[in-house]
């Protein structure tokens, strides 16, 4: 195993484990709002502090994007680590145990690294690039899934309204398949692209934290990851379109608009 991939994962579970001890006392967490619908808790932070204090300890010269205490480190470091310390902060309030860690290595702005561990679940997603991507120690791979109606996508988008968007062009893209599933953690929703679990996933206004880790476990697992004209650019625009090469050419076909 890489040994940048192998500090990753020390950091993911000791952050898994500060999630799970708070987890079984929710009455007990400070929880304040950063937006409207943008929740953070002391949980999210007290994680983030470990995952970064892990990293830092192995590779001082590194620098660290995190969602709660922003860039650590220079800002042209060659390696850069990018963490969500707990993607699914409002299922995590609720008690709804659908969240995840997040943590990933660029290099030169290449996703090389990426772990996602759900500590309710105790199921760890890694990847190495060229290496391809794992579930606790089991190979695994995208959707073997070929017709679009048999599909089953995660969703995101901020608003409801949102869907409507572009002329309706969201509309298009999910009437068409088995199901969509909006679960609040999007981290999770693109494991469950390079597990197979979900077919594909779209989503709309993300940022780097929650789509970085991902991103990587989907393309070593055979998946494609690109932004919702089939570029690239989505770690930058936050619109990211993923899943298995079948199901994602069918899911761009449906995003482009209709000519009359
Ligand atoms: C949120 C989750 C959610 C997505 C939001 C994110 P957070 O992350 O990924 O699925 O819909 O856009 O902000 O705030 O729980 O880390
Ligand atoms: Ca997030
Ligand atoms: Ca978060």
């Amino acid at each position: 195993m890489h040994p940048m991939l192998n500090i990753a994962i020390k950091a993911a579970r000791r952050a898994g484990t500060i999630v799970n001890r708070a987890s079984l006392d929710l009455e007990r967490i400070s929880v304040a709002r950063k937006g409207p619908r943008d929740y953070v808790t002391d949980v999210d932070r007290a994680a983030e502090e470990s995952i970064v204090e892990t990293l830092q300890a192995a590779y001082p010269d590194h620098a660290v994007l995190g969602e709660e205490f922003g860039l650590q480190g220079p800002e042209q470091a060659e390696f850069q680590w990018i963490i969500d310390p707990l993607d699914g902060t409002t299922n995590f309030i609720h008690g709804l145990p659908n969240y995840a860690v997040s943590i990933a290595l660029t290099q030169r702005g290449q996703v090389t690294q990426a772990v996602v561990y759900d500590p309710s679940r105790n199921e760890l997603f890694t990847a190495s690039r060229g290496s391809g991507t794992f579930l606790n120690d089991r190979r695994v791979r995208v959707s073997s899934r070929t017709r679009y109606a048999e599909a089953l996508l995660g969703a995101h988008w901020p608003r409801s309204g949102d869907a409507d968007a572009g002329g309706g062009r969201f509309r298009q893209m999910t009437e068409n398949c088995s199901g969509v599933r909006r679960m609040g953690s999007t981290v999770l929703d693109l494991a469950y692209v390079a597990t197979g679990r979900l077919d594909g996933f779209c989503g709309l206004k993300l940022k780097p934290w929650d789509v970085a880790a991902g991103s990587l476990l989907i393309q070593e697992a055979g998946g494609l990851v690109a932004d919702l004209d089939g570029e690239q650019g989505w770690m930058d625009s936050g619109n990211v379109l993923a899943g298995s090469p079948k199901i994602f050419t069918q899911m761009l076909a449906a995003l482009q608009p209709k000519q009359d």
